[in-house]
């Protein structure tokens, strides 16, 4: 039994990882291709977008490594178990596939709520981590720990470049009530989702990796992630 319930743990775990860093470098990516446009000259930002980018895509090559050693495919969670994508539904009322970059880098309303939800995400995430690494069944399994550890050390430079767009454009932090949406789309996954997921008998898993559909695949490095880079 207690060997069932860590196995099905790490299971859900990794595949809502591995779901959640996928959709955050593809969504990255159209984000960039916008502020590009619209900012051709701030290649300050532009950078430490490309890094976040660079670094999401990473942390899912990570887990799908992790998951190729298990010799298993993800469970198959949808766009429910994605953080950003409830966020940015909720805050700007359409799936993020739906939304237009390109609308939102021409205005600056929709662009410093967009930086909000990014920079409230990317701190979610990093607490969250930080929960993880003191779990006993993560601690049980030590590549995982050593892929959190990465992810900890990333996350903060993840939210700077949002805070810094809004702090140098004079536009405010967030609010008490954006907070309280993050804090109610992460209950509803920990104490809903999760246990939903965990009560239902034969879930189905992926048919293929989530970035076999990507628009420019980036060709699967493994000697990024045995270096940990
Ligand atoms: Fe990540
Ligand atoms: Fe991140």
């Amino acid at each position: 039994m207690r060997d069932w319930f860590r196995r099905k743990y790490l299971d859900l775990l990794g595949s809502i990882y591995i779901y959640n860093e996928h959709r955050g470098y593809t969504a990255i990516d159209r984000v960039l291709q916008a502020v590009r446009a619209r900012w051709p000259e701030d290649m300050d930002f532009i950078r430490k977008l490309e890094k976040h980018r660079a670094d999401e895509q990473k942390h899912y090559l990570m887990f799908r490594r992790w998951f190729e050693r298990r010799g298993m495919m993800p469970i198959a969670v949808d766009r429910t178990c994605g953080h950003i994508d409830r966020f940015v539904g909720i805050m700007f009322g359409s799936p993020i596939d739906d939304l237009d970059p390109m609308l939102i880098v021409k205005r600056d309303d929709l662009f410093e709520r967009m930086c909000r939800v990014v920079s409230l995400t990317e701190r979610r995430g990093h607490r969250q981590v930080e929960i993880l690494l003191r779990h006993p069944i993560v601690r049980s399994d030590p590549m995982l720990m050593k892929m959190f550890r990465i992810i900890e050390q990333d996350e903060p430079s993840h939210w700077a470049p949002y805070d810094e767009w809004l702090r140098i454009h004079g536009r405010r932090e967030p609010s008490w009530w954006e907070r309280a949406i993050d804090r109610f789309i992460h209950g509803e996954l920990l104490f809903l989702k999760l246990p939903l997921l965990f009560a239902t008998p034969r879930l189905k898993r992926r048919r293929s990796w989530p970035d076999e559909s990507d628009q420019s695949p980036v060709p699967f490095d493994h000697a990024i992630v045995a270096s940990g880079a």
